[in-house]
């Protein structure tokens, strides 16, 4: 969710790093920071905002001569977007940036603390550089002293750490988060992703989890748990945009691709082994709250039905859901024992803030569900929760409301933990079910290339009709939300029941109906609704792990005895669904017409 660099050698460092950074702002951009030793002078600088504040404070330095260099640009996990929190985090002689979650941080920070260590910043990754520098006032060597820093810590993290300890040595660790090393002669470049040093390095080796050492003196010495450890490298890609796509055709494919894995960031150091934890809650927030509304737009609307079902069922809150722009004109009637929750990916669209002032001058108690730290609806809520989705670029939202509904998931059964809501096995059932989430995100080659071939038969028609129950209601209203927004067809999600009040006057063979079938959830209900759509001729692609005679088209997937595995495996059908289509169609699937990714108007 953060932007890393580093650089070994001669050459003048600060534009290098910013110069990288700003290949990597796009990762995030709340606070970036710079760190240099050369010539046994240590330096820092570190800006709130873009990276042209950094650039700006930075403006008079120079590094001559042989030295390490080290650069973050942040996007909030822990603690506030403030210049205290930006990285590089500094010791008393060494500086550390680091892209992840620590999750043991809590514990390791009260260990340093009980030996007299002062803590800056709010941040997990401080604690890296103060264990580092423990271990050295031990009187261990550098080397080891770094060995023994990352046997230590728990969780996701790419690290890059400079020291006066060992100058002219950059020591380096990955595990779950992405970093290489890159090279041009006796250069070393270090970066989380290759865009950063394109044009600078010839090659580059990407870092496998585990993996640990140190650069100095034009070398790299790679080791793993089984000691030291030989690398090849191979030739840096030479086209940067496509590098920041990561080689996938568009930003929405890559962001469907990457959900497998936020979704891991957003459950990191919440989902633990018998509870639900969210530190950034104050205690008693939920204290004289015996009911909940949620108000948002467009796709995180739909992440806030699938929130109402979960709530009621698992913390057993009443909850109703508005769109945003409706809630703000029709003259609410609101009480204070309701929690008013919003839900946005930018958090500044404007009718989801206003809505929110509304609520606070009736005197509501808020929380945001925002992917974006230090936004307005950020700044405005009482409580925040971050989805830690990172950025998402592709005007249609996906990963954005995959993190949005898991957020949701979670806080249903952090509630539920409340007054004992949910008996043990259930609760563990949903702890078990939230674990397996991120496997059932990741896309099958066969699927994606099904689903391919497939999309050729729906470029006309003259309507989709998108149905399920349940969850998958609003699961069929994000469906037919995203096809709209990129392919230009008509598109509608229904809840699958009410068919037949209505839009089944509409069915002949030209209608296509996108049935989502889980097996877990009503699967007899919605197989009958199904089959009175059939009768009338209406064209079926059924998505189900159960095979179903009377579809037209059938897309398998996973049984699974949880509604939300089904539910996020069938997102990602109808998200790669939309995005076929759109592609065949030829419409520019990043930028579609007419819309735009943050409306701050009304
Ligand atoms: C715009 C975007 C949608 C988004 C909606 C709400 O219309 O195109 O993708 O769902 O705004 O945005 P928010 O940032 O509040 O989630």
């Amino acid at each position: 969710m953060c932007g890393i660099v580093g650089y070994l050698g001669p050459k003048e460092k600060k534009n290098i790093l910013l110069d990288g950074l700003q290949e990597l702002e796009y990762r995030g951009y709340d606070s970036a920071g710079i760190a240099v030793i050369s010539q046994g002078k240590l330096q820092h600088f570190k800006a709130v905002g873009k990276l042209e504040n950094l650039r700006e404070k930075a403006r008079d330095f120079r590094s001559e001569g042989l030295g390490a260099a080290i650069g973050h640009t942040r996007w909030a996990t822990h603690g506030k977007p403030t210049e205290l929190n930006a990285h590089p985090h500094v010791g008393a002689f060494s500086y550390v940036v680091h892209n992840g979650i620590i999750e043991n941080y809590q514990e390791l920070k009260k260990e340093l603390e009980a030996q007299g260590v002062r803590f800056l910043s709010q941040t997990d990754t401080e604690t890296i550089v103060h264990l580092f520098e423990a271990f050295i006032n031990k009187g261990m060597e550098p080397f080891e002293a770094f060995r023994q820093t990352i046997a230590r810590l728990e969780g996701a993290y790419a690290i890059l750490l400079i020291s006066e300890a060992a100058p002219e040595t950059i020591f380096f660790a990955k595990n779950g988060s992405p970093l290489l090393i890159a090279f041009d002669g006796d250069e070393v470049y270090f970066a989380s992703s290759d865009t950063a040093v394109i044009g600078k390095a010839k090659e580059a080796y990407y870092l496998e989890d585990g993996e640990y050492g140190f650069a100095s003196a034009g070398e790299v010495r790679l080791f793993d748990r089984d000691g030291p450890k030989a690398f090849s490298t191979q030739p840096l890609p030479s086209d940067k945009a496509m590098a920041q796509k990561d080689g996938y055709r568009f930003f929405m494919e890559k962001e469907i691709y990457e959900q497998s894995s936020v979704i891991g960031d957003t459950m990191l150091g919440r989902v633990l082994d018998e509870t639900i934890e969210f530190e950034e809650l104050p205690a008693r927030f939920f204290e004289g709250i015996s009911r909940i509304k949620i108000c948002a737009c467009g796709t995180s609307y739909h992440a806030g039905l699938t929130g109402s079902y979960l709530l009621e069922r698992l913390a057993k809150v009443p909850c109703d859901v508005e769109i945003a722009s409706e809630f703000r004109y029709k003259e609410p009637l609101l009480s204070t024992d309701t929690l008013f929750i919003t839900i946005s990916q930018s958090g500044e669209t404007a009718d989801t803030l206003e809505a929110l002032k509304m609520a606070k001058r009736a005197g509501l108690k808020s929380l945001t569900i925002c992917n974006v730290d230090n936004s307005s609806i950020v700044r405005e809520s009482d409580a925040a929760i971050l989805t830690r989705a990172g950025i998402e670029k592709g005007v249609a939202s996906t990963k954005a409301f995959a993190t949005q509904v898991m957020v949701l998931w979670m806080l249903s059964l952090y509630l539920s933990q409340r007054d004992d809501k949910l008996d043990r096995d259930r609760r563990r059932r949903e702890l078990d079910a939230m674990r397996r989430t991120p496997k059932a995100l990741v896309v099958e080659e066969k699927l994606h290339e099904r689903i391919h071939r497939l999309s050729k038969r729906y470029l006309h028609g003259h309507g989709f009709f998108f149905i399920g129950r349940d969850i998958f209601f609003p699961l069929a209203l994000e469906g037919a939300l995203k096809l709209k927004e990129i392919s230009y067809l008509h598109a509608e999600g229904y809840p699958a029941g009410e068919m037949k009040h209505g839009p089944i006057a509409l069915a002949d063979a030209e209608l296509f109906t996108i049935a989502l079938m889980p097996r877990s959830l009503l699967y007899d209900k919605i197989k009958s609704n199904v089959e009175e759509l059939s009768a009338r001729d209406a064209t079926i692609l059924a998505i189900s792990p159960e095979p179903f005679e009377l579809a037209d088209d059938f897309i398998g997937t996973q049984h699974s005895e949880h509604s939300m595995l089904e539910f996020f495996e069938m997102m990602v059908v109808t998200q790669l669904l939309a995005l076929e289509i759109s592609i065949r169609l030829g419409n520019d699937v990043d930028m579609p017409r007419n819309l735009a990714k943050s409306v701050t108007v009304e």
